[in-house]
This record gives structure tokens, C-alpha cells and sequence, in this order.
């Protein structure tokens, strides 16, 4: 399967997105539109549905995190909405994914369920002190025995995705084989790496076997997005 690109909507407005949305259809060009929370607060689930009912492919970005009725009760809104993947922390525990993955199996046609590990803003030092408030003890290991070990957990809970950052796909492939990989931290050659540290190029996530990527700033602040959204789908075909 050719590694499939989705554009982060990260603008707080929705009338900004929507005149790329519909630019990028107007060229025929193949995305997923990522969806966060920043434009589903200012916007809210009509934005989404509009995406959708356009033949839109969503990718809604909320991490759930809750109980497991309430995120099995977001996680029907979300089907019904007609996203095409969402996302969850993984420690919202076996029971919380368990009762999720029961929910969408009810909708027409799934979406992938897709597992947040750890918060790639975590350092080890910010992650040793959450992880010892949680259990007690100071953590054995670093934080990418921790992504392995949630990673595993999450797709033995029937997890269909996950979210990883570039430096761990091959470690969660070898942790979850099976799960839908969506790779930020991505950069074009020559692009700006701004708040990024580990980057990689698009055919470089492309030869890894990620899934799908993450792309925003280098398209949302492109002079011309709809040229590097094209330019980033060229290169994965031919990665
Ligand atoms: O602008 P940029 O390409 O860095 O945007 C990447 C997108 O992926 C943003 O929406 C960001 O929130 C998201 N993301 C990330 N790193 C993660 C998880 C999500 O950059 N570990």
C-alpha cells in the first residue's frame, strides 16, 4: 500500500481551511484532512461534516481520554460523523480501547481506531516524573520502551492504528505489526524543521512503511499549498 498523506488543518479558522480543502478537490489530489483541536474548537463537528458529506476523508485528531462510556459515547459521534480515523490515548486503559473498538465495529465502515502512546513533547526526565506519580516508582527503562509496551497493549486491545513519531516506526512495527502507522514530525527536503526535532522526508517515512504522514506548516505556510501538496504526493509515489 502506497503511504497516504494527511494535511493538518491546523488554522483556527474554518473559512481558511475550507479554501484549501477546496482548492486540493479541485485538482483531484488524494489527501486525508487531519482535524485538531484547535480548529474542531473553533469550528465544531458541522466543519467535519461538511468535510465528509464532500467525499472528504477525516482524520479527527482529539485524543480521547476518559472513562470508558464517555469516549465510547465520542467515539459514536465520531462514526456518525463519518470520519475515517480517530485517535486515543492508549492509557485510557484496556477497558476504555475494548469498548471502543466494540462501538465502531457497529458503523457501516469502521474507521481506523488510531493509539496515542507517549506525547512526543515528553523529554525522559518530564516522563520519569509522570510515570512515577502514576505507579509509584521511578520507571525502569527510557521512553521508547514505553511506546513499545503501549503499542503492544494497544493493538492486543484491538487497536487498529497508531500514531508514531518518525525515530519509532520501526520499533512499533516490530512491537504491533499489523496496525495503520501515521507518521508526523515530517519535513520535505529544504523545509523549515521549526518546533520539530526528528524529522524525516516524506519518501524517507515513505521507505520505513509508514501507513499515512502527518504533513501541516510546510503546506499550511507554503506560498503555494495546493504545489506542495502535489510535490509531497509525487514523492511518495515514486519513494
Ligand atoms: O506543522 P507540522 O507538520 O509540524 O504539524 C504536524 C501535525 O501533527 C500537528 O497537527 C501536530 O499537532 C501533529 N502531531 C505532531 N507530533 C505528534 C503528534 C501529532 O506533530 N507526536
Amino acid at each position: 500500500m502506497a503511504t497516504e498523506l494527511i494535511v493538518a488543518l491546523d488554522y483556527p479558522k474554518a473559512e481558511q481551511a475550507l479554501e484549501l480543502v477546496q482548492a486540493v478537490r479541485s485538482q483531484k489530489l488524494d489527501v486525508i484532512w487531519k482535524v485538531g483541536s484547535e480548529l474542531f474548537m473553533a469550528s465544531g463537528p458541522e466543519f467535519v461534516r461538511k468535510l465528509t458529506q464532500g467525499g472528504g476523508r477525516v482524520f479527527l485528531d482529539l485524543k480521547f481520554h476518559d472513562i470508558p462510556n464517555t469516549v465510547t459515547k465520542a467515539a459514536a459521534q465520531a462514526c456518525e460523523l463519518g470520519v475515517a480515523m480517530f485517535t486515543l490515548h492508549i492509557a485510557g486503559g484496556s477497558d476504555m480501547v475494548e469498548a471502543v473498538m466494540k462501538e465502531v465495529q457497529k458503523a457501516a465502515k469502521p474507521p481506523i481506531v488510531l493509539g496515542v502512546t507517549v506525547l512526543t513533547s515528553f523529554d525522559e526526565s518530564g516522563w520519569k516524573k509522570t510515570a512515577e506519580a502514576v505507579s509509584g516508582q521511578r520507571p525502569q527503562g527510557l521512553i521508547s520502551d514505553s511506546v513499545s509496551r503501549l503499542a503492544a497493549a494497544g493493538a492486543h486491545w484491538g487497536l487498529t492504528g497508531i500514531v508514531c513519531s518518525a525515530h519509532e516506526i520501526g520499533r512499533v512495527q516490530k512491537a504491533a505489526p499489523d496496525l495503520y502507522t501515521v507518521v508526523p514530525g515530517i519535513r520535505p527536503a529544504g523545509s523549515n524543521a521549526q518546533d520539530q526535532a526528528r524529522i524525516l522526508t516524506p519518501a524517507e517515512a515513505a521507505q520505513q512503511g509508514a501507513s499515512a504522514i502527518v504533513v501541516g506548516r510546510p503546506i499550511t505556510q507554503a506560498a503555494k499549498p495546493v504545489e506542495a501538496i502535489a510535490s509531497i504526493l509525487k514523492e511518495l509515489a515514486s519513494a
